[in-house]
């Protein structure tokens, strides 16, 4: 037997909302898992990418295609969860989501193999649980529960590891640029700049942005979403591993229709939000600061994805 899963990519933080907000985004990476019949055939991982991004490829061999992946890790997890082991298995992972951009291509392959496998194993986890135990092998609730659940969503892991997760309403008529940069940036190394701890000032100013981030989704309040989308947490410390965010940032801020301009989770894919602005001048700023410091940029203008992962027919 042999299930495929359809799984959006996903931007998390938006803004301020540091490691709990994250939105599905109309770009998929789809993996099948197979149970084979024969016999000690072990685990096959295939990994093929769909888009153009040569510069992938090198990122793709550093990939374990061994019991070290970690499609592999978590669906033996949930194998184990009820008291079995994985048999024979091939993965099939065929990815549209660049890698290492801040765009949930983790997540991704880590919710569609918890799916798949689910199904194969008579659907014995339910919501709850596939998002707990995806949480638990890749780390981002903020990621992983709009890969599974679509839209926006804010999603927290509380301090006895259960998830709080609920989907918002994200305004139809606001546009998101996504762009992205032909460099990686790993998510450790991302984190690793965080500092342990933040100023008082600091925590104060995120909890009073996220409080009006949600209030302006919710009620389609443009003028506080722009005040609402600025943070304190984690941009300022990535920002010296992304050459061009500040300006990119800067560029847009006292533009009237750009709501703003956030890293896309740990990044360094940026998105720029938007309400009736011309989007052709989004491109065309965001690409003359990139191209200007020799980086090649990906920019294309999406709707949140409002589906989450899908089991494919
Ligand atoms: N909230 C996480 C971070 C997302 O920004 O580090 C990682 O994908």
């Amino acid at each position: 037997m042999k299930v495929s899963v359809k799984v959006p990519a996903t931007s998390a933080n938006i803004g301020p909302g540091f490691d709990c907000l994250g939105l599905a985004l109309p770009i998929y990476n789809t993996i099948t898992i197979e149970e084979t019949v024969l016999p000690g055939t072990g685990i096959e991982i295939n990994l093929m990418s769909e888009g153009e991004e040569v510069i992938d490829e090198m990122i793709f061999d550093n990939i374990p295609r061994d019991e070290n992946n970690i499609v592999y890790k978590a669906v033996e997890m949930l194998y184990n969860s009820i008291g079995q082991e994985p048999s024979e298995l091939k993965i099939n992972i065929q990815s549209q989501i660049p890698i290492t951009r801040g765009l949930g291509s983790s997540a991704a392959v880590v919710v569609g193999g918890l799916i798949a496998a689910n199904k194969l194993l008579g659907s014995p986890a339910d919501e709850t649980a596939l998002l707990s135990l995806a949480t638990e092998v890749e780390g981002h609730p903020d990621n992983v529960a709009p890969a599974i659940l679509g839209g926006f969503v804010l999603a927290s892991q509380e301090d006895d590891g259960s998830i709080v997760y609920r989907k918002l309403d994200w305004p139809e008529e606001w546009d998101i640029t996504v762009c992205i940069p032909d460099f990686e940036l790993s998510t450790n190394i991302a984190r690793s700049v965080l500092p342990a701890e933040v100023p008082m000032q600091d925590a104060i100013y995120n909890a009073k942005h996220l409080a009006m981030l949600v209030h302006a989704v919710t009620t389609k309040d443009e003028k506080l979403m722009k005040t609402a989308l600025h943070d304190k947490l984690h941009q300022p410390y990535r920002e010296k591993l992304v050459p061009g965010m500040k300006e990119i940032m800067e560029a847009f801020k006292h533009e009237d229709g750009v709501l703003g301009c956030v890293l896309s989770g740990a990044g360094p894919a940026m998105l720029v939000i938007s309400h009736k602005y011309d989007l052709d001048k989004i491109k065309s700023t965001v690409k003359d600061i990139w191209e200007g410091q020799s980086v090649k940029v990906d920019i294309r203008t999406l709707k949140v994805e409002q589906q989450g992962a899908v089991i494919l027919d």
